[in-house]
């Protein structure tokens, strides 16, 4: 860590020539994004090749100088990525190092690469380039974990477990059934992503320091060639717009927070309490002195990385709040935090999508756990409300059979038919069928319920949604 120079330790800049170019070393540490930017090479080499060309096509610098920026950009590409062409550390930006890498190679043509452009808009393209791209290979991350979903509900398609609210065994229902819900919560986290994608699609680049150029540019051209469906219409918006990472970010959470309620299920039913599953050994641990332990670390560890995406996008909000426009150094704040919240949801779904196939499910100690707890109690007054009591009458009766069996130890199969009879005329032999768990799942057949069909229904529309998506 260099100390405080006092100007003695300096180091001379690209922008050197309004000042000096001499920068304190602990100036340079805290101004230095090469760090967290280098990831971006990529995005800002193809940038850069079709500003090349477009800076040719139109005449602004000459046709050879564009086809020797364009071969020489192409060179550093291939070098870095064949391992040949090490990233300079020292260098301030990815912007800096590709352009001073680049008039390395090709001498003075390089240096009219930057001719109607600033690193202000150079920045906000690589970066939108850089999250789409990421964006995509996320949704395919989790498009991988509903697939595992699916197969596991196919696999255990019958399993009868309890349904919980407030933590408390309410309703019996289907295994399969329960662990979709996160499937659908997976599939809309898919949708905000794609949505995100459409509003990161517009091309800033062209938009220059903040007020556009005098060179007669085609932005529509550089925009198409990176793929953009669209240009920004308002150059300050385009150097200014950091909305597209607070927009992933926010995706993320709501993503990184719903495989974090999944985390804290899969703790619970590997709990000796539970026993509804186990997972892998790949994805647990064992403890320094308790020989019998397993701990579920990685579950652990989704749930508590959910905290740092949040702080993710919070950093972003708060540094952006106060800044006027146009580009302002605090906006560099803008990539650790995305970057970091893109890495941490990218490992969690592909930990999350092995862990999920890793897992056994014990329907014995779910169905064990479904057979107490007075679980088929709505059903059993909903079959004296079918029979014409109203339901208020029928669930208060209900609610005294259920005390009553409580207190004598035994469960609403075992209440004999006499002691039904003695309550309401209504109840006959037939009861006894309609709080049989198995039954009280496939009776709810309404659309989006418990039973099997729906299950069934529900796994083809995600795959199908999925294909289309
Ligand atoms: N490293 C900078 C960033 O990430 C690039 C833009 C620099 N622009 C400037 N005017 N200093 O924001």
């Amino acid at each position: 860590m260099p100390q405080p120079g006092g100007g003695m330790e300096t180091i001379m800049k690209l922008w050197a020539g309004r000042t000096s170019g001499d920068i304190d070393q602990l100036a340079d540490v805290l101004n230095s994004s090469i760090g967290i930017d280098s990831r971006m090479y990529r995005q800002d080499i193809t940038g850069s090749i079709a500003h090349a060309r477009m800076l040719g096509r139109q005449g602004i610098i000459p046709a050879d100088c564009a086809d020797s920026i364009v071969t020489g950009l192409e060179g550093i590409l291939a070098d870095i990525e064949a391992g040949k062409l090490a990233i300079d550390m020292t260098a301030e930006d990815i912007h800096t190092f590709v352009e001073q890498e680049l008039t390395m190679r090709i001498g003075d043509a390089g240096k009219m690469l930057h001719t109607a452009r600033s690193r202000n808009d150079q920045v906000a393209l690589d970066t939108r380039m850089y999250v789409r791209d990421e964006l995509r290979v996320l949704i395919a991350a989790a498009q991988e974990v509903i697939e595992v979903l699916c197969r596991l509900a196919e696999d255990n398609a019958d399993k009868v477990m309890p349904g919980y609210t407030h933590l408390q065994r309410a309703q019996p229902i289907l295994f399969s059934h329960q662990i979709l819900a996160y499937a659908w919560m997976l599939k809309r986290d898919i949708g905000r992503m794609e949505d995100a994608i459409k509003r990161i699609n517009i091309s800033p680049i062209g938009s220059c320091a903040l007020a556009g150029t005098t060179y007669d540019t085609d932005r529509r051209f550089e925009a198409r060639e990176l793929g953009f469906t669209d240009i920004c219409l308002n150059s300050i918006d385009g150097v200014s717009d950091r909305d597209f990472c607070l927009e992933t970010m926010s995706a993320l959470a709501i993503l990184q927070m719903h495989l974090s309620r999944f985390a804290e299920e899969l703790i619970l039913w590997t709990s000796w309490e539970f026993k509804f599953i186990e997972l892998g050994d790949a994805y647990t641990t064992g403890s320094s002195i308790m020989p019998q332990k397993k701990n579920s670390d990685m579950a652990e560890l989704v749930r508590g990385k959910t905290g740092r995406v949040y702080g993710d996008l919070n950093t972003l909000l708060v540094a952006l709040k106060g800044l006027p426009l146009a580009y302002n150094k605090d906006m560099q704040e803008d990539k650790e935090a995305t970057f970091d919240a893109i890495d941490t949801v990218k490992l969690c779904l592909k930990v999350m999508a092995g862990m999920l196939a890793s897992m056994k499910v014990r329907g014995d100690s779910m169905l064990r756990a479904a057979q107490t707890g007075f679980i088929n109690a709505t059903d059993l007054a909903d079959y004296l409300t079918k029979k014409g009591m109203p339901f208020r009458t029928a669930y208060k009766l209900c609610g005294e059979i259920v005390a009553e069996c409580n207190a004598e130890g035994i469960i609403l199969e075992d209440y004999p038919l006499e002691r039904y009879k003695a309550k309401s005329e209504l109840f006959d032999e037939d009861v006894y069928k309609e709080i049989d768990l198995n039954v009280c799942v496939a009776k709810r057949i309404s659309e989006g319920g418990t039973s099997r069909g729906s299950v069934m229904k529900q796994i083809e529309t995600l795959r199908r949604m999925t294909l289309l998506s």
